[in-house]
């Protein structure tokens, strides 16, 4: 199955983890098993809001080998643009959504002798699908899972529970700060770093890294990036022969496919590469914020991942 071909699943349980987390059960509408993943897969979510299509990527936190049910985790973003809200508020027991095919952009290496696991907040997501597999192998691992105060730590039981005293808590409200330094040091040859949350976290965790002599290829991370407001334009789809307004509040991406024009996709977080554009001619300047390009990718002026990224111009003519 290609990702982009959606499977109808039922909403059979909802449960309030931490005032802004609830996680869904997900099972086949129609009875049927669903695709097995591997640890770290996310689906993207389909939503019908009221004046828009939702597509949101969700990491799998259920087990990679129960074809029963997905479980996913979702933050309520209030500032957002309605998808988790309408997960939240809409989405009830017995409701139907539309989900990919599971993708898998943060692996866990399992050749590796230890695993350091690193969360902040939501981004503990993917690891619970990582830890089923680290307990299957009984792997050496660690797992490090920072949130901003006790009400926030709705899945310490389940964590502490699954992981034992390989989880290490930090309640940020009572002067428990994680420190990537002190976790990276004296670790043996041969361990990996993985870690999910905020832009801050990941690059501190990065930067961390790098100080301590670990090679770039030892350190894996995933951010949850979302397509932020920008000023509108005009984007002309030179192949389709369709010209669309971006508006301030959609995504290039999510332009083109209200359009009808079908658009590649797997993260919709600027991670995959699987939406690339081509660009042919522009007015003004590209605003890259994806994690794909390269600095000389981005100075060429030549390409565009449009599930986060835009233009600063009138006018901008792409090869799709
Ligand atoms: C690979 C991947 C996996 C993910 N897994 C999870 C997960 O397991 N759980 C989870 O909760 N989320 C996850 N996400 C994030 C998720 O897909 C959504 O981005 C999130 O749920 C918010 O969706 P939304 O529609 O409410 O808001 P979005 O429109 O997606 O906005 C999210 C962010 O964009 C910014 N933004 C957008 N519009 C505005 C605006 N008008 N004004 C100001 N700021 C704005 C804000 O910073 C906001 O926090 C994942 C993302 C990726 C890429
Ligand atoms: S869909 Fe993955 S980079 Fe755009």
């Amino acid at each position: 199955m290609k990702p982009q071909e959606s499977i109808p699943v039922r909403v059979a349980e909802i449960e309030p983890v931490t005032p802004l987390i609830k996680r869904f059960t997900l099972q086949h509408a129609d009875g049927g098993a669903l695709p097995r993943f591997s640890g770290g897969s996310h689906i993207v979510v389909e939503m019908q809001g009221h004046d828009r299509l939702h597509r949101n990527p969700y990491s799998l936190m259920s087990s990679p080998w129960d074809g029963d049910h997905y479980q996913i985790g979702v933050r309520r973003v209030d500032e957002g643009r309605g998808g988790s809200r309408h997960m939240h508020e809409r989405v009830t027991v017995g409701s139907v959504l539309r989900v990919s095919a599971p993708v898998n952009l943060f692996p866990l290496l399992k050749t590796r002798r230890k695993h350091i696991l690193i969360a902040g907040g939501i981004g503990i997501t993917p690891f619970f699908s990582h830890l089923a597999e680290l307990e299957r192998l009984d792997a050496a691992y660690e797992l490090h899972y920072a949130v901003r105060s006790q009400e926030h730590a709705g899945f310490a039981v389940e964590l502490q529970r699954i992981a034992g005293s390989k989880l290490h808590l930090y309640v940020e409200e009572g002067g428990n700060q994680l420190d990537f330094a002190t976790v990276l040091a004296g670790q043996p040859l041969g361990t990996d770093v993985y870690v999910c949350g905020p832009a801050g976290m990941i690059d501190a965790v990065r930067q961390a890294a790098r100080a301590a002599g670990w090679s770039d290829g030892h350190v894996h991370w995933e951010q949850f990036l979302a397509p932020q407001p920008g000023v509108p334009f005009e984007a002309v789809l030179a192949r389709s022969g369709i010209t669309v307004q971006v508006g301030s509040e959609v995504s290039l991406l999510e332009a083109i496919e209200a359009a009808g024009v079908r658009a590649p996709y797997l993260c919709r977080g600027g991670a995959c590469g699987q939406c690339e554009l081509e660009v042919l001619e522009t007015d003004g300047e590209l605003l890259h914020r994806d994690h794909y390009l390269s600095a000389e990718e981005r100075a060429g002026g030549r390409k565009l991942m449009p599930c986060v990224s835009r233009a600063r111009c009138q006018r901008v003519v792409l090869a799709i």
